[in-house]
C-alpha cells in the first residue's frame, strides 16, 4: 500500500469516528473471529437443483415480462445468472400461452445457457386450463421458452386487490395435483409476497415439487401494490388487508416442524427461501435455519440493479456473494 493511501486512511479514520458509533448487535448471529481466516472472495460450492447444479444458493425472483423494459432487465439478469452459476424464475408468462404471441422478452435461454430456467404461470390461469383439460397449453408455452420447468404462483390476495383481478374456483392444491399428475418437468409454488401458513405449507410439502418458494410478507406486496392502483372506495376500505400473511421467519418456522412430524411425509425437495430478503445476511440466516435443502432469492433488490445496468447487476451479485463467503467464515445462527 503507498504512503499516500495509507495517509488517507488514517485521515478518514478520524474524520468518521464519531459518524461510525452502532450501539445494537444483529442478535440471529453468533460471531466468532478467532477461528477462520479471512478470504473476501465469492462464496461458491456448488449445489445440485433438481437436474441442474447452482454455483451459489442464490435464485433470481420470477419479475417481469411483456412490458416495456422487460427485454433489457430479463437481458441483465439471464446474463448474470449465467456468469455467476444461479437459477431464474420468469415472470408471469400468460401473454406468451397463445402459440401466436411474440416471446421474445422470455426467450433468454441463449443468454443463460445451461443454468435453470423457469417459466411461471398464476394459479388463476391454470385453473381455466385444467377446466379446459389443456396441459398441451403449458407444455407448448415452456417449449417455446426452452424452459427447465414450471413456477406455480398462488396469489388469492393480490387477485382480489387487483382492479381487474381473476377469481377461481377451484383450490391451488386441486389445480397443483391436476399438473403434477401430467407434468415431465420440475415444479416450483410459490406466493408472490404475502407467504402462507402453516396448513398451506404442509399440504404443499406433502406434494413432489422441486421446491416451495415462500414468497413471504416483508418485502414487495403485491396486495399494497395493487391496491395503490384502485381508485375506487376499497383502496381505503381494503387497506389494513396488505398486512395479512406471513413472514419468512414464521414460514421457516412452519416448515421445521413439518419436516420433522414423523408422521408427514415431505416429498418437495428444497425450499426457496424469499419476500423481504434484503442481503447475504438474511439469506444465510435462514439457509442456516432450515432443516430442509434451500436456497435463497431475491426479487426487487435484483431489479433494482438489473434497472441501471449490467455492470451494477453483476457488482451488487458480486457484493452478495462476498458477503456470503464472509459469513459462512464468521458466522452460525443463534439457536
Ligand atoms: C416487478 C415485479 C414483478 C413481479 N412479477 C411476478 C410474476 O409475474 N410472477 C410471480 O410469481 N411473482 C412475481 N413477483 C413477485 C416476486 O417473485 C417475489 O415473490 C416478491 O417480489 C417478493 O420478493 P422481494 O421481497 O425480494 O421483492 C414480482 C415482483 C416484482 C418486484
Amino acid at each position: 500500500m503507498s504512503e499516500s493511501t495509507l495517509h488517507k486512511r488514517k485521515s478518514d479514520h478520524i474524520d468518521l469516528a464519531f459518524l461510525s458509533q452502532v450501539s445494537e448487535n444483529d442478535t440471529r448471529f453468533i460471531y466468532e473471529p478467532a477461528l477462520s481466516g479471512l478470504d473476501r472472495g465469492i462464496f461458491q460450492s456448488e449445489i445440485v437443483f433438481g437436474s441442474k447444479k447452482l454455483n451459489a444458493p442464490l435464485w433470481i425472483s420470477s419479475m417481469t415480462g411483456g412490458a416495456e423494459k422487460a427485454l433489457l432487465i430479463n437481458t441483465n439478469l439471464a446474463k448474470a445468472a449465467k456468469y455467476f452459476g444461479l437459477g431464474m424464475g420468469l415472470g408471469s408468462c400468460r401473454p406468451i400461452l397463445d402459440p401466436n404471441s411474440d416471446c421474445s422478452d422470455f426467450n433468454l435461454r441463449d443468454l443463460i445457457g445451461s443454468q435453470p430456467l423457469f417459466g411461471n404461470l398464476g394459479i388463476a390461469q391454470l385453473n381455466e386450463l385444467m377446466i379446459a383439460s389443456n396441459s398441451q397449453s403449458v407444455v407448448t408455452m415452456l417449449k417455446r421458452i426452452d424452459a427447465d420447468g414450471l413456477i406455480i404462483h398462488i396469489n388469492p390476495l393480490q387477485e382480489w386487490f387487483q382492479p381487474e383481478g381473476d377469481a377461481y374456483g377451484k383450490s391451488p392444491i386441486e389445480v397443483i395435483k391436476w399438473v403434477l399428475s401430467w407434468a415431465d418437468f420440475p415444479v416450483i409454488v410459490k406466493e408472490v409476497g404475502q407467504g402462507m401458513g402453516p396448513k398451506s405449507i404442509s399440504e404443499l410439502l406433502q406434494l413432489p415439487l422441486l421446491a416451495l418458494d415462500f414468497g413471504a410478507l416483508g418485502g414487495t406486496n403485491f396486495s399494497f401494490l395493487e391496491n395503490q392502483r384502485r381508485e375506487d372506495l376499497r383502496k381505503d376500505e381494503w387497506k389494513g388487508a396488505v398486512k395479512l400473511g406471513h413472514t419468512a421467519d414464521e414460514m421457516a418456522n412452519w416448515v421445521n416442524c413439518v419436516y420433522e412430524d414423523p408422521n408427514i411425509q415431505v416429498r418437495t425437495a428444497n425450499i426457496i427461501v424469499s419476500g423481504g430478503i434484503k442481503s447475504f445476511l438474511d439469506g444465510y440466516y435462514f439457509k442456516q435455519k432450515l432443516k430442509m435443502p434451500s436456497i435463497y432469492a431475491q426479487a426487487s433488490q435484483m431489479l433494482k440493479y438489473a434497472i441501471q445496468g449490467e455492470k451494477e447487476l453483476f457488482n451488487y451479485i458480486e457484493s452478495q456473494l462476498q458477503g456470503l463467503n464472509m459469513a459462512h467464515q464468521f458466522l452460525s445462527i443463534r439457536k
